[in-house]
């Protein structure tokens, strides 16, 4: 059967939106051929999409997998992880400088017989007395959210091996521009492809790369049995997007490393959380493990107090007061305030997210417009 959207052989330059949710069989016995997976071919979308399919393989690609699950969303990336790998009983180690929302994923995972311990991992060498008998899995971002912190990849890989224990990294603040955490031994990759990957702040997805096609199918079996199949249309906005994301991430870091050098030299600002700063704890191990520099991301603490915070931000006119990352458009947010509100007031402030901490994602305008803006709204302070 010649294919309907390349009669000629000519293939479109950009993935067909398909949004047929149903899809009338052939025969039984392609009905057949598809459900004992000889063929690839579509049933139903939340089984599979074309759309979602080439965009799957196309972020595999970019962070040297074997395959990828797209999901709706970060978040449901993350819980697929979780709940594809764990059960009843099962013991596992979170960092503290993760994003918020799996503060309240883990509420659900030790309802359900989860145990959790949430370790401060810059150090890695502190890993390994948390590790039990039924310790399953390592979850880390690198660098974190929201103090930037940097985890050695590559040791903790060596540790979860040991111990056969699932190692997997966040890696939507580094991206595959700068980071390929399957490289250094990870055993799974997800990201928030609503940030950087999407980049444009117009659509919600998330993505989940693996080694080996046993995962995939894992996945695969979770995403079809709970519904997180992300719809056409996003599929096609990540596309586009991934058509620009390597220009961005360079411009971002440009912008981040400028807006670091010039933060940590102003009087107002205290600490500046940065791996591309060569007094940063993470500089060395983000040396070793990141490329092409060191991400879009950075934090610093401002003036004393939450006030002090809040009033810089009030005198931006360029950087936008919002929460997200990766985006086009510069972004800046008070973590305690808005990423890291789920935690418990003392926990957050026990990980080292203060009152005054403020995270800043680099987008790409022009280096100058950004530094004046920074300027101006500090001289507020
Ligand atoms: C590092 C990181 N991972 C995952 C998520 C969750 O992504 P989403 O908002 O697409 O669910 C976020 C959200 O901000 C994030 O910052």
């Amino acid at each position: 059967m010649k294919d309907p959207l390349t009669p000629y052989g000519n293939k479109p330059m950009v993935t067909p939106i398909v949004h047929s949710v149903n899809y009338e069989y052939e025969s039984f016995e392609v009905l057949r051929q598809i459900t004992d997976g000889e063929i690839d071919g579509y049933t139903y979308h939340r089984d599979d999409n074309p759309t979602v399919r080439a965009v799957e393989k196309r972020i595999a690609e970019m962070e040297h997998g074997v395959d990828a699950i797209i999901s709706t969303t970060g978040m449901a990336a993350c819980t697929m992880v979780y709940f594809t790998y764990l059960k009843a009983g099962d013991h596992i180690i979170l960092f503290h400088d993760i994003y918020g929302a799996h503060y309240k994923v883990s509420l659900i995972l030790e309802r359900m017989g989860i145990r959790i311990d949430w370790v401060d991992a810059a150090d890695a060498s502190q890993l390994e007395k948390y590790i039990q008998p039924n310790t399953r899995m390592i979850f880390c971002e690198t660098p974190s959210n929201p103090l930037i912190k940097t985890i050695d990849i590559a040791e903790i890989s060596k540790m979860a091996k040991k111990h056969n224990i699932i190692f997997v990294v966040d890696n939507t603040f580094a991206t595959p521009y700068h980071q390929l955490p399957l490289e250094l031994g990870a055993d799974m990759v997800v990201h928030s492809a609503t940030k950087g990957l999407g980049g444009h702040n117009d659509l919600m997805a998330g993505v989940i790369v693996v080694k080996d096609k046993e995962d995939y199918e894992k996945l695969w079996f979770t995403r079809q049995a709970i519904g997180t199949t992300l719809d056409a249309y996003s599929a096609s906005l990540l596309e586009r997007g991934l058509k620009t994301f390597y220009l961005r991430a360079r411009k971002m870091n440009e912008n981040a490393q400028i807006m670091a050098e010039f933060l940590q030299k102003h009087p107002k600002v205290k600490t500046v959380f940065y791996p591309g700063l060569p007094g940063d704890p993470g500089h060395e191990i983000s040396k070793k493990q990141m490329k092409n520099g060191f991400g879009g991301m950075l934090a610093f603490e401002v003036g004393e107090t939450i006030e002090d915070a809040k009033t810089m931000i009030n005198n931006l006119n360029e950087i936008y007061h919002a929460v997200s990352l990766g985006a086009t458009e510069s972004l800046i947010c008070i973590p305690f305030l808005t990423t890291m509100l789920y935690l418990p007031a003392e926990r957050r402030l026990s990980f080292g997210v203060k009152k005054n901490t403020i995270r800043l994602s680099a987008g790409i305008e022009d280096a100058d417009v950004l530094i004046k803006d920074l300027q101006k709204a500090l001289e507020a302070v």
